[in-house]
C-alpha cells in the first residue's frame, strides 16, 4: 500500500514527511521502530506487534506515525492512550498503566492523554519527526477537548552519569539548559514542563529504571 493516500495530519515545511494514523498492515513496522528505539529496555517492558495492534483496534486516533513520502518508509511512530492524571498520586509504573503494553486500560472517558511511546529510526533522527510526533499528539488533545498530555518521559542521557548526581540535579541542569538530555530537552522544546520524578518507572539502565512526568497543557482551557 501507498501510505501517503492516507489522510495526512501534519505535513513537514518541505513536504516529504507526514503524519497518519497508523493501520493494522503496520503493526509489524512497529515492532521494529520500538526494537531499534529502546535497545537497553528490558524485554518486559518492551512492545511487539501483538501489542500494536490490539492498540489500533482499541484507540486508532491515538496512534500516529511519519511516513516518508518519497520512499513509502514508516520512519517514526507514537503511541497514546487516554488515561486520567492524578496529580496528588502520579507515582506508576509504565507496563501496568498501559495494559501491559496491550493499552486495555484506555478509558475514553479520562481528561488527558498519556504518551506510551515515541520512536524514530536513528537514520531519520535530527530532522524534526518527533517534533511532527508532538504536534500531532498535540491537536488531538485540542480536537478532543483533553486537559493535557502527559508522560512518563525516560531521561536517556541520566544513566551515564547517575553515580555523579541525584536525578533531581541532572534535571535543574536540563531545565538551565547547561545540560541536553536526548530525550527531556527536546520534549521541554516542544512546550512540555516536568511535573514529578518517578523512580522504577521501567526497567532500562540509560535512564537509570526513571520516569519523569511532563505535562502538556491544552492552551484552549482556562487554566
Ligand atoms: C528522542 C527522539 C524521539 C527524538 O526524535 P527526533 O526526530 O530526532 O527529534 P527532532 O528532530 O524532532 O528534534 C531534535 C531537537 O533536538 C535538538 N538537538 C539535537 N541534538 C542536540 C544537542 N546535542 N544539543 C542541543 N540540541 C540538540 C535539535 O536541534 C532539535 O531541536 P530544534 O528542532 O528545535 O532545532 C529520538 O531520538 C528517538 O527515537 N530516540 C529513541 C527513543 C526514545 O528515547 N524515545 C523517547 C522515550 S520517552
Amino acid at each position: 500500500m501507498n501510505y501517503s493516500d492516507l489522510p495526512p495530519l501534519v505535513t513537514s515545511a518541505d513536504g516529504r514527511f507526514r503524519v497518519v494514523n497508523s493501520t493494522l498492515a503496520m503493526a509489524k513496522a512497529l515492532e521494529n521502530i520500538q526494537r531499534v528505539s529502546f535497545p537497553d529496555l528490558s524485554d518486559a517492558d518492551l512492545m511487539l506487534e501483538p501489542h500494536f495492534a490490539s492498540h489500533i483496534r482499541i484507540f486508532p486516533d491515538g496512534q500516529h506515525v511519519v511516513v516518508d513520502t518519497q520512499t513509502n518508509q514508516i520512519a517514526a511512530s507514537s503511541s497514546d492512550i487516554m488515561l486520567e492524571l492524578d496529580f496528588n498520586h502520579y507515582q506508576h509504573r509504565f507496563f501496568p498503566a498501559v495494559g501491559e503494553g496491550y493499552f486495555t486500560t484506555h478509558d475514553p472517558k479520562a481528561h488527558w492523554l498519556y504518551g506510551a511511546d515515541i520512536g524514530v529510526l536513528p537514520e531519520y533522527r535530527s530532522l524534526g519527526l518527533s517534533s511532527l510526533l508532538y504536534k500531532a499528539r498535540q491537536e488531538l488533545v485540542v480536537r478532543l477537548g483533553l486537559h493535557g498530555h502527559y508522560a512518563g518521559a525516560m531521561p536517556k542521557g541520566y544513566g551515564a552519569v547517575r553515580h555523579e548526581m541525584p536525578i533531581e540535579a541532572y534535571l535543574h541542569e536540563v531545565i538551565r539548559n547547561e545540560r541536553f538530555d536526548p530525550v527531556i530537552s527536546i520534549q521541554l522544546k516542544r512546550g512540555y514542563r516536568i511535573y514529578g520524578v518517578i523512580p522504577d518507572y521501567l526497567d532500562d539502565p540509560s535512564c537509570a529504571n526513571y520516569g519523569v512526568v511532563i505535562i502538556w497543557r491544552n492552551p484552549n482551557l482556562p487554566w
